[in-house]
C-alpha cells in the first residue's frame, strides 16, 4: 500500500489557529471528564463518606482488576452530563473494556458516590448499552455492584419498558446463556431489582460488612411483616455466603475480592486479545508515519471550512499507508483499504457533501468490504446528501438508499467515529447509531443533527411564517424566530448534549482514536467469522 502524501502546512497561521481552538476543545473535555469523576454538588462529601466507610472509589476498583499495565477502555464518561440538574455525574455507573489475563471483559461498576449508585434512566441506558457490546463482540461481564437499584422518583421511566431495568437481566440471562461469563463482586446494597445482578451471575463474590442483597430490605420488612432485623442479618455477605448460597464467595475486604475474582477469570476459558481467528487479516502493526496530534491543526477550526479526509486518514492508520478505491470517481467520498494496529479495515471517509457518484462509489466498497470479510470503518464529516433539480433528477434518493441498505446489511464488524459533522440522512449511510456499529465514537469538535443550524433556521422560519399566512411580521420577529431556532439547533447539536444521550460510545481525543480502534478490532479478530450475507458484489 502506497503511503499517503500530507500538504498539511504545519507552519502556517491557519494550523496554529485551528490548533489552539482545539486545545481549548480538548481542555473543556478534560474538564467536563474531571467533573464526571469527582464533580457535582454534595459529591466530595459523598466520596468522603464513601472513602471514611474503608471502602475503594470506582475507577480504583477496576483497576485492581485489570491486568497490572494495561489501560481501560472507559465508555460514555459523560453520559448525564447536563441533565437531572447536573445531578448525575457520569450517571452514576462506569462501563469499559478491561483485560484480565489477558480476556477483555465489559465492566458495569455503579459509583456509589452518585446517588448511592442508584439507577436513573441514563443509567440504565448505560448499563443496556454495555450488554449490548459484551454481546456483539461475545464479552464476559464483570458486576462491580454498590447500587441503590432503580431511582425511585424517576421509576417509570427505569422499570417497566423494554430497555429498563428488566431488560437488563434478561440481557445478563441471555448473556450467560451463551456462555460469555457474568461475574459479581457484591460491594454495597443490592435491594429489590438490584439484588438480580448478583443472582443472575454465574458466580458471586460478597465483601462482608458492605455487601448486602435483599429483595426488601429493613424498612420494607417491618412495614410488611413487622420483623425487625439488622441488614447483615437480613442479607448480609456470611448469611448468604454461610446459609442461603446466593452467594458463592465470602472477601473480608475489596482487594481480597479482586484478588478472588482474578481467579475465577483464569478459569473461564475465554479468548484472549492475541487469540485472532483466520478470517481476520493481520500483520504486525506500524504507527502512522504522520504525527496524530497534527490533527489538531488540521480539523478547522471554523466548521464552515472543509477539512481533506485524506490528511485524517494518514493519521491514523499503519504506516499511513492506504489504498484508494475509485479513487478518480465520486471523489466526495473517500474509501479505500488501510490497517489499524495491524488489522485490515475498509475505510470510508466524507470529503464534502455525499453525490450520487460518492453514494454509488460507497456502496459498491461496502459489498467489497462484505465479499472479503474486511471489517468497516466509518470516518463522518459530511452535511448530508446533496440536494436540487439535478441531484433529485439524478436519482440521490435511490442512489443513497443504496449505501444506506448497504450500510444495514453489512455484517462484517463496523465501526464509525464522527469526525466532524454528521447531519441528515449523512448519519445514516455513513452508519450513525441506528445502524449498529459494534462502537461510535465522536471527537469534541463533531456535531450531529437532522440539518446544520443555519439551514434550521432558514427552514423552520419559512415553515411558521407560512403558517402565519396573512399575519403581518416585522424583521423583529423573524429575527426573533430565528434566533429561537438557532438556539435548539446549536444546544441539540453539541457533542455534549450527544454524548450525554448515549447517542456515542464517548467522546475521544482524536489522538487516542487509533488505540480505541485497535482494542475493538482485536476483541472482534478473536471471533468467529461473522455469518456472511448474500456475498454479492454490483457494480454501481
Ligand atoms: N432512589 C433514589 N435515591 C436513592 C436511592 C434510590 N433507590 N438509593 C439511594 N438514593 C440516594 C439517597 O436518597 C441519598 O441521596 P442524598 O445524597 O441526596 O441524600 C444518596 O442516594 C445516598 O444514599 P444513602 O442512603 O445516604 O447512602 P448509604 O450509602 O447509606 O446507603 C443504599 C446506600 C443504597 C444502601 C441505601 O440508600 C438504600 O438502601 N437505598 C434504597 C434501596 C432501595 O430500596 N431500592 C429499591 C430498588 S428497586
Amino acid at each position: 500500500m502506497r503511503v499517503l502524501e500530507s500538504r498539511i502546512d504545519t507552519g502556517s497561521a491557519r494550523y496554529a489557529e485551528n490548533r489552539i481552538a482545539y486545545e481549548a476543545l480538548l481542555s473543556t473535555l478534560g474538564e467536563r471528564q474531571q467533573w464526571a469523576i469527582e464533580g457535582g454538588a454534595g459529591r466530595a462529601r459523598s466520596i468522603e463518606r464513601h472513602l471514611s466507610r474503608g471502602k475503594i472509589l470506582v475507577r480504583d476498583r477496576i483497576d485492581l482488576v485489570i491486568d497490572d499495565g494495561t489501560p481501560f477502555l472507559e465508555l460514555s464518561t459523560l453520559a448525564g452530563y447536563g441533565q437531572y440538574d447536573d445531578g448525575a455525574p457520569g450517571a452514576g455507573i462506569v462501563t469499559g473494556i478491561g483485560l484480565v489475563h489477558g480476556v477483555p471483559y465489559v465492566f458495569v461498576a455503579n459509583d456509589a458516590t452518585v446517588k448511592g449508585g442508584s439507577l436513573l434512566p441514563v443509567s440504565i441506558k448505560k448499563h443496556v448499552r454495555a450488554q449490548d457490546i459484551a454481546l456483539e463482540n461475545e464479552l464476559g461481564v464483570i458486576y462491580l455492584v454498590d447500587s441503590g437499584g432503580a431511582f425511585l422518583p424517576l421509576q417509570d421511566d427505569i422499570f417497566p419498558d423494554k430497555d429498563h431495568f428488566g431488560g437488563s437481566f434478561y440481557r445478563q440471562a441471555r448473556l450467560s446463556a451463551r456462555g460469555l461469563p457474568q461475574l459479581s463482586v457484591v460491594l454495597g446494597g443490592c435491594t429489590a431489582g438490584g439484588a438480580y445482578v448478583p443472582a443472575l451471575s454465574d458466580e458471586v463474590i460478597m465483601v462482608d460488612g458492605i455487601g448486602r442483597i435483599f429483595l426488601g430490605g429493613p424498612p420494607i420488612v417491618k412495614a410488611a411483616l413487622g420483623e425487625i432485623i439488622e441488614p447483615d442479618d437480613l442479607g448480609g455477605a456470611v448469611l448468604h455466603t454461610h446459609t442461603s448460597g446466593v452467594s458463592d464467595y465470602l472477601a473480608d475486604a475489596e482487594r481480597e475480592a479482586y484478588g478472588k475474582l482474578r481467579e475465577i477469570c483464569a478459569t473461564t476459558n475465554q479468548r484472549r486479545i492475541t487469540d485472532r481467528q483466520g478470517w481476520a487479516s493481520f500483520v504486525a502493526p506500524e504507527p502512522p508515519a504522520f504525527d496524530p496530534a497534527e490533527i489538531y491543526g488540521i480539523v478547522s477550526a471554523d466548521d464552515r471550512i472543509p477539512f481533506e479526509a485524506n490528511e485524517i486518514i494518514a493519521r491514523l492508520v499503519d504506516g499511513s499507508r492506504f489504498s484508494p478505491f475509485k479513487p478518480e470517481w465520486g471523489e466526495s467520498i473517500v474509501c479505500g483499504f488501510a490497517r489499524v494496529w495491524g488489522h485490515l479495515v475498509g475505510v470510508i471517509a466524507n470529503d464534502g457533501i455525499i453525490f450520487s457518484e460518492s453514494a454509488l462509489k460507497a456502496t459498491h466498497f461496502i459489498e467489497l468490504c462484505e465479499q472479503r470479510r474486511v471489517p468497516l470503518l466509518f470516518l463522518q464529516n459530511t452535511s448530508g446528501y446533496m440536494v436540487g433539480r439535478d441531484s433529485e433528477a439524478g436519482g440521490i434518493a435511490k442512489n443513497g438508499a443504496k449505501m444506506v441498505s448497504a450500510v444495514a446489511n453489512a455484517t462484517v464488524p463496523k465501526y464509525t467515529v464522527l469526525t466532524g459533522g454528521s447531519y441528515g440522512a449523512g448519519n445514516y449511510g455513513m452508519c450513525g447509531r441506528g445502524f449498529n456499529p459494534r462502537f461510535l465514537f465522536a471527537w469534541p469538535n463533531s456535531r450531529i443533527a437532522t440539518m446544520a443550524s443555519e439551514t434550521a433556521q432558514t427552514v423552520l422560519v419559512d415553515i411558521r411564517l407560512a403558517g402565519m399566512k396573512g399575519q403581518e411580521t416585522t424583521e423583529e420577529q423573524v429575527a426573533a424566530l430565528r434566533a429561537e431556532v438557532a438556539e435548539q439547533y446549536d444546544t441539540q447539536s453539541d457533542p455534549y448534549y450527544a454524548t450525554s444521550r448515549l447517542w456515542d460510545d464517548g467522546l475521544i481525543d482524536p489522538i487516542d482514536t487509533r488505540d480505541a480502534l485497535g482494542l475493538c478490532l482485536g476483541i472482534a479478530a478473536r471471533q468467529d467469522e461473522p455469518a456472511p450475507g448474500p456475498g454479492l458484489v454490483y457494480r454501481m
